[in-house]
């Protein structure tokens, strides 16, 4: 029997319908019929896993495809050895293109043995031509390849896959629309991601994002908010709003809207107790946001402000429109109206054309600010963006050497800021029991700090109340405190 009669007469319409989301929906139901067909033949569900290798942008993706998935009758598992195997890719450094290129072999030897197996791919590092290429000349084995802009087809483009023999490639260079209200699976179920912009515009001139992310573009506070409404009646207590450059939110919509007033709205949501965000560009972090989280009790007191250089020259050259004083006077500026809050950041070393001097104005403003913590990344040449063709290129033992004094550096300004805390009592979202000591549960502070405590599963999701005892850099051992905080 043709397979569209076959659903035709299972209650579908012959043609899916062109508006979204309901034509996804169309796709999940489609999907459905393939799962409980494998079903049938198998006498188990089908298993699918979702591989996220990318940041948290990507992991929200994740909990998007997975909920698909989900709705379309698969069985999710972390192990890939699934009958379907989802990978969503970063290409932000090499070394994350790297580890795909390598796990895609293990995947082909367990693919060898269960020829029925999928795999699919998807993810920034598709939005790169030479990437789609290659894999079209010497990985035949993928089934699907998909990019960023068009994550929200996937019941649509892994029905082709069931459909159609060999590799389907659909990846588009432009963002379409947003696509609200499709199924989410959340990794966490008292915590959840929320994308309030999409892209970015900022081509900071070492960065691939903006190409393979598109231009910058906001969902509208009222979706925003029907989603955290949503989430808080899901038992969320903790949301995480994501963009690139958050600071720029709502600038392009019909009726602008600031991030600080954005952040005024979702506080109002009841059954939401914390909420973070990221990233803060440096250059777009208005007085009216450092207001609103001064005064709010449910914004965590943490920022991360990435840095990238604590020279103003190669501040200059990586087009991140501040300089080393003013992004000092930015943070002095955080620190008088909030003095207890955490600030994090992000570090390139190795920049094209970066002295010896230019690296210890790095080193100064690490030893200046006193950062809680620290990402440091050795600079990556990512073809494409300007830096790549820039003169001065930093050789690597150079570069790896400069990196380990930076991170010396900053595991001791961070030792010292979380030793400080010793003592305190905080309230602690307790996320999951211990995986080494199940006495043990693990948490966050609201500003982002780890804490193992004693306490059983019971505690997870609950904020509770957690004495300080001992600091282990960056997390710490406590207990839990009766004292009401
Ligand atoms: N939008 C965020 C960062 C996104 S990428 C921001 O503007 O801060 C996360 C981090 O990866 C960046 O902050 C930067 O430190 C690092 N990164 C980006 N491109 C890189 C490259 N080519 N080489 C090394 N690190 C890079
Ligand atoms: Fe990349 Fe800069 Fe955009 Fe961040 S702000 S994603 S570093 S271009
Ligand atoms: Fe994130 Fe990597 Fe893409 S950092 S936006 S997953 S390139």
């Amino acid at each position: 029997m043709d397979q569209k009669t076959e659903f035709c007469g299972a209650g579908l319409q012959p043609q899916p319908p062109a508006q979204e989301p309901e034509r996804q929906y169309y796709f999940i139901e489609r999907c459905r019929r393939h799962t409980e067909e494998f079903e049938k033949r198998h006498g188990r569900k089908p298993k699918a896993c979702v591989f996220n290798m990318g940041c948290q942008m990507n992991a929200r993706d994740s909990e998007k495809l997975s909920g698909i998935l989900a709705s379309a009758g698969y069985e999710l598992s972390d192990s890939e050895e699934a009958d379907l195997v989802v990978y969503n890719t970063c290409t932000v450094r090499e070394n994350a293109n790297n580890k795909v290129w390598g796990r895609l072999g293990y995947l082909n030897a367990y693919k060898k043995k269960h020829p029925h197996m999928k795999i699919a791919l998807c993810g920034c590092m598709m939005q790169e031509p030479g990437v789609v290429r290659r894999l079209q000349e010497s990985y035949r084995f993928v089934d699907l390849v998909f990019g960023t802009h068009n994550i929200y087809k996937f019941a649509e483009l892994l029905d082709t896959a069931f459909e159609q023999d060999g590799m389907v490639v659909d990846i588009w260079e432009d963002a379409g629309e947003i696509v609200e209200d499709l199924p989410a699976e959340r990794k966490y179920p008292f915590k959840s991601g929320v994308n309030i912009m999409f892209g970015c515009d900022n081509f900071c001139s070492y960065c691939i994002v903006p190409y393979v992310r598109g231009r910058e573009r906001s969902r509208s506070p009222k979706d925003i908010i029907r989603e955290v409404g949503r989430l808080a009646a899901d038992g969320v207590v903790e949301v995480m709003l994501l963009g690139q450059n958050v600071n720029s939110y709502g600038k392009n919509l019909e009726e602008p809207v600031t991030f600080a007033e954005l952040l005024t709205e979702i506080e109002k949501v009841e059954g939401i107790e914390r909420i973070r965000f990221m990233t803060s560009h440096p250059k777009d972090l208005s007085d009216e946001l450092i207001r609103t989280m001064a005064r709010s009790k449910k914004i965590c007191r943490h920022l991360h402000l990435p840095l990238q250089s604590g020279s103003s020259r190669i501040l200059k050259a990586m087009n991140r429109h501040y300089d080393k004083e003013q992004y000092l006077s930015l943070v002095r500026k955080i620190r008088e109206e909030m003095p207890d809050i955490a600030l994090t950041t992000d570090i390139i070393v190795g920049f094209p054309g970066e002295t010896e001097e230019d690296f210890l104005e790095t080193v100064d403003v690490v030893k200046r600010v006193g950062f809680d913590s620290a990402f440091t990344f050795l600079y990556s040449k990512r073809t494409g963006t300007s830096a790549a063709s820039m003169e001065g290129q930093v050789p690597d033992g150079v570069a790896k050497e400069r990196f380990s004094r930076l991170l010396e550096e900053v595991q001791r300004a961070s030792s010292k800021r979380a030793g400080a805390l010793v003592g305190q009592v905080a309230p602690v979202l307790a996320e999951e029991v211990n995986e080494q000591d199940a006495s043990l549960v693990t948490g966050r502070m609201g500003n982002n700090y780890i804490v193992h405590f004693p306490g059983t599963k019971d505690l997870v999701g609950k904020i509770v109340p957690v004495r300080l005892r001992e600091c282990k850099g960056f997390y710490f051992y406590g207990e839990a405190a009766c004292t009401h905080i």
